[in-house]
Order: C-alpha cells, then sequence, then structure tokens
C-alpha cells in the first residue's frame, strides 16, 4: 500500500484473490472494472455503475500488450499512475488491481481466448488479433479476481457484446453490465486516446458524433441506409475525419448487417450506427443508436 493513497493497492493476482475471497466470505458482493488506466469520468462512470450493483469494487489497471499490434501504440499509451490512483480512490473504489506483466503472461504461458463471428466485422476487421488478446486478459482476470459481476462501457459495444459471448460461451459465472457512453460537452465520446489530439485536432473531433447523429436521424427518418452512410462517409472526410476505417450500420445484438435500402420500424430499434476514422495520427471510434431509448 502506497504512504499517501488512501486506496489499497494489489499488485499480484494472490493478493487480489485474498482480498475478493475474503469480502465474498462475508457474503459480500464483488465488482470488477476492467481498464487500462489513464482514467477520465468515463471510466470513473464504470466504477460508480459498479457501486450500484456491488458491495465491493474493485479496479484493474493493466495495458495488455496482446491487444495491441506491431504498429499500434502500446509504447505510448498514456501510464500515469499516480493521478489514476487519486481519481479511483474517490470515484469510491475498493482496492486497485495493478498486476506486473509478468502476472499477467509469466514465462511458459501460451493459451489465447479466440472470440468467433461478433469479432469478424468492424474493429475486429481493422485490428487483427485485438479481440483475441482482449478475451485473453479479461477472462484471466475473470479468474484471477472471480468478480460476481463485471462493468464495461458501450463506447466500447463489439467489445462488450464479445466479453458477454465469452462469458456465457465459457460459463464463466461473472455477471457482466454494460454502461452509457460518457461524452464531453460538444459530444466527442470520452477516451484516453484523446489526450493525443492537438488543440485544433480536438475541435475537429466533435464532429465526429454529429456526424454520426445525422446520418442516424436520417436513416432513422427512412432514408435508405446506403444512401445515409455514403453522404456520411463524405461529411466525415470533409471534416478532416479521414481516412474512415469503417461507417456502419449493423443490429446491436449480433453484429450482423442491415439491408441497405429504408429500414422497418422494427429494424431501426434493433440498429447500432458504428464508426472509426483517423485523425491525424489518433484513432476515434464511436456508436449510437438510432432512436434515443
Ligand atoms: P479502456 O480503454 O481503458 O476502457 C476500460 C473500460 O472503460 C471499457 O469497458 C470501456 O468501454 C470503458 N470506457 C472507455 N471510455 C468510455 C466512455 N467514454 N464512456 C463509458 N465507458 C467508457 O477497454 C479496455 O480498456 C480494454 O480493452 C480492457 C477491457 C481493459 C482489456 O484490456
Amino acid at each position: 500500500m502506497s504512504d499517501h493513497n488512501p486506496l489499497p493497492l494489489a499488485r499480484s493476482k494472490a493478493a487480489v484473490r485474498e482480498a475478493t475471497k475474503a469480502w465474498q466470505a462475508q457474503g459480500q458482493r464483488v465488482a470488477l472494472v476492467p481498464t487500462m488506466g489513464a482514467l477520465h469520468d468515463g471510466h470513473l462512470s464504470l466504477i460508480a455503475a459498479a457501486r450500484r450493483r456491488a458491495d465491493r469494487v474493485v479496479a484493474s489497471i493493466f495495458v495488455n500488450p496482446t491487444q495491441f499490434g506491431p504498429n499500434e501504440d502500446f509504447a505510448s499509451y498514456p501510464r500515469d499512475e499516480a493521478a489514476d490512483l487519486a481519481k479511483l480512490a474517490s470515484a469510491g473504489c475498493d482496492l486497485a488491481y495493478l498486476p506486473a506483466a509478468e502476472e499477467m503472461y509469466p514465462a511458459g504461458e501460451q493459451t489465447r481466448v479466440v472470440p468467433g463471428a461478433l469479432a469478424e466485422p468492424l474493429d475486429g476487421a481493422s485490428r487483427p488479433g485485438f479481440f483475441t488478446g482482449v478475451c485473453t486478459v479479461v477472462a484471466k482476470l475473470f479468474g484471477q479476481v472471480r468478480p460476481d459481476l463485471a462493468v464495461f462501457g458501450e463506447k466500447d459495444f463489439q467489445q462488450l457484446a464479445i466479453i458477454r459471448r465469452m462469458t456465457e460461451d465459457l460459463a464463466l459465472a461473472v455477471e457482466i453490465i454494460g454502461a452509457p457512453i460518457i461524452r464531453e460537452a460538444d459530444g466527442l465520446a470520452m477516451s484516453s486516446r484523446n489526450r493525443y489530439l492537438t488543440p485544433p485536432e480536438r475541435r475537429i473531433a466533435g464532429r465526429l458524433p454529429e456526424i454520426l447523429n445525422k446520418v442516424a436521424t436520417r436513416i432513422a427518418g427512412g432514408v435508405a441506409t446506403d444512401t445515409a452512410l455514403l453522404q456520411g462517409l463524405g461529411d466525415l472526410e470533409d471534416a478532416g475525419l479521414a481516412p474512415v476505417d469503417y461507417l456502419e450500420l449493423r443490429r446491436a445484438d449480433d453484429l450482423t448487417p442491415l439491408p441497405s435500402r429504408p429500414l422497418r420500424r422494427q429494424e431501426i430499434e434493433q440498429a447500432r450506427l458504428f464508426a472509426a476514422v483517423m485523425l491525424g495520427r489518433t484513432r476515434l471510434i464511436d456508436n449510437i443508436p438510432l432512436t434515443r431509448a
């Protein structure tokens, strides 16, 4: 435990499990909120959601090497342990789990959790191996912490769907809770990677949710999907949100595509709009439903 921070820390799987086991022995429900640190209000909203459903909240911070591609930002991913711990303490977290890399990937380890069709489109197509890295580390965290429930953000909607499926398929006995996207005042979804943006880029970034909302409104209003998506693609490129990695409409439950014609009411209710774009060297992702709940 550190001197100045009131938040207890565990750096080994033995230490984290000792704590969660003691709580569960007293009949307390334990929630886990997995993160890669560089925490913002989006992450803290997951802590709050966990607090409402559990007696104890564990947050993990681990920048997981297996979910980064060779040309991605693993080395430069923002790391700020002191600031993160202070935020977790004030958000009402009970224990921070900060495993060393050898704790998660000890010498000799060789097993990977490979997701299925849900991991094929969208980020799975753009980032080979990404969701295998995510599933593997989340399965390890579940095994180490053995939480009763775990909270994930809809910011990474495909990740949430894949983790739900994995947890069910492998009978991991963890209740998975999805939490809504927390946004900045201009609508930009909060992300650890937003701190890469220069001030001019930051101003452009706010156009991403604005354009997504416009596309969603048009599709919900009866414009054919392919027409609205094509116009949205042009709008993104004109705004400088390019290259566009994807702008796609899919069913929220199984991530299969929707027809290119004008959609029926039920299809509109089931649909979710997904985008990934580059802004300079930063990759931004976002997603929205077509209709407000
Ligand atoms: P990270 O990007 O740090 O995100 C941790 C959790 O915070 C994820 O569940 C993510 O969806 C959620 N989150 C991020 N921004 C959010 C926002 N603006 N509003 C609501 N929730 C938000 O996602 C990961 O880390 C990793 O892949 C991980 C699951 C930890 C596995 O390594």
